[in-house]
């Protein structure tokens, strides 16, 4: 069996916004939690994980959490060449800076982070439904910047922000981080979100994304490669089929999506014990 290389971690389900374009549903709260190191012991006790595992942790917002840093800094000792990346919405400035502070600087250069910014101002705070987070995004990205970190920013294209992209590419590259503009890609037929006068005025910031190039040309009519679903329907909102075969998803309360179906059962064991025990992987 092949190791995974790659793992998405969804620590809650929670969320403090309700953003346009989010298919989060919010319904799948649930109070027992795992604690992230619980999650972080049995992937360091497993022997499928590479030693090179790329982790990405998302959400919900990870950081209505305290608990990261207990999932991220084992793993980081654990794995030598492990790298992790954390996307965020930003608005918990005050434990995005704990959790910054808290990682060892030597450790620094394999932590990421994606602030989740979707205009400038009001626009931004409109399309997450939660006043002020843009200031406090803004704050976060400059703590994180300032704390040695990688950092990009995500921008979920709306008819709403397309005539800020240009500067919003300025102000960033002031800070300076990357930014990058992706779009919403949950809808087909007549729920389409772009108009063509719209895809005009974005479609050069799609450059480095040929995912989203191949979902706008064809109106959100595009499947995931069949080799990645192996003939079964995966709903255009389920962002994970473009993913790499080799990829395990894990939330702390239930399972999420699983993209390859050969490693489920890893999946189960690791979050139930429903074929092996933890310490057998
Ligand atoms: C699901 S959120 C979770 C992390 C965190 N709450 C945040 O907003 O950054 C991860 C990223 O996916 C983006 N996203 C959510 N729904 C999307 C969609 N339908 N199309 C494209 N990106 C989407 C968000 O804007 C965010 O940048
Ligand atoms: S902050 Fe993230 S998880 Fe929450 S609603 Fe927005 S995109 Fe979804």
């Amino acid at each position: 069996m092949s190791k995974v290389y790659e793992m998405i971690y969804l620590p809650t389900a929670q969320c403090n916004c309700r953003c346009a374009h989010c298919g989060l549903n919010f319904d799948t709260v649930d109070d027992n939690e795992k604690s992230c190191a619980e999650v972080a012991d049995a992937i360091i006790k497993s022997k499928y994980i590479n030693s090179n595992v790329v982790v990405q942790i998302c959400g919900g917002e990870p950081f209505l959490r305290n608990d990261i840093a207990g999932f991220v800094i084992p793993l980081l000792k654990t794995f030598e060449s492990c790298y992790v990346s954390i996307t965020t919405n930003g608005i918990s400035t005050s434990n995005i800076a704990n959790f910054a502070d808290s990682i060892p600087p030597n450790l620094r250069s394999r932590v990421g982070f994606a602030i989740s910014i979707d205009g400038i101002g009001e626009t931004h705070n409109q399309i997450r439904k939660y006043k002020n987070a843009y200031n406090l995004a803004i704050q976060t990205t400059k703590i994180v910047a300032s704390r040695g970190f990688k950092l990009h920013i995500n921008t979920v294209i709306h008819e709403e922000n397309i005539d800020q992209l240009k500067e919003m590419k300025r102000l960033f590259s002031n800070i300076p981080i990357s930014f990058i503009p992706i779009c919403t890609d949950v809808s087909c037929d007549e729920n389409f979100p772009y108009s063509d006068g719209a895809i005009q005025a974005f479609f050069s910031y799609l450059n480095n994304h040929p995912f989203f190039i191949k979902y706008i040309c064809s109106k959100g009519h595009m499947s995931p490669p069949t080799d990645v679903t192996q003939g079964r329907k995966i709903s255009l909102s389920c962002r994970m089929g473009i993913l790499s075969p080799a990829t395990l998803v894990l939330r702390t309360s239930r399972i999420q999506i699983v993209i390859t179906w050969a490693i489920s059962a890893i999946v189960d064991s690791i979050m139930y014990g429903k074929t092996a025990t933890n310490t057998e992987l």
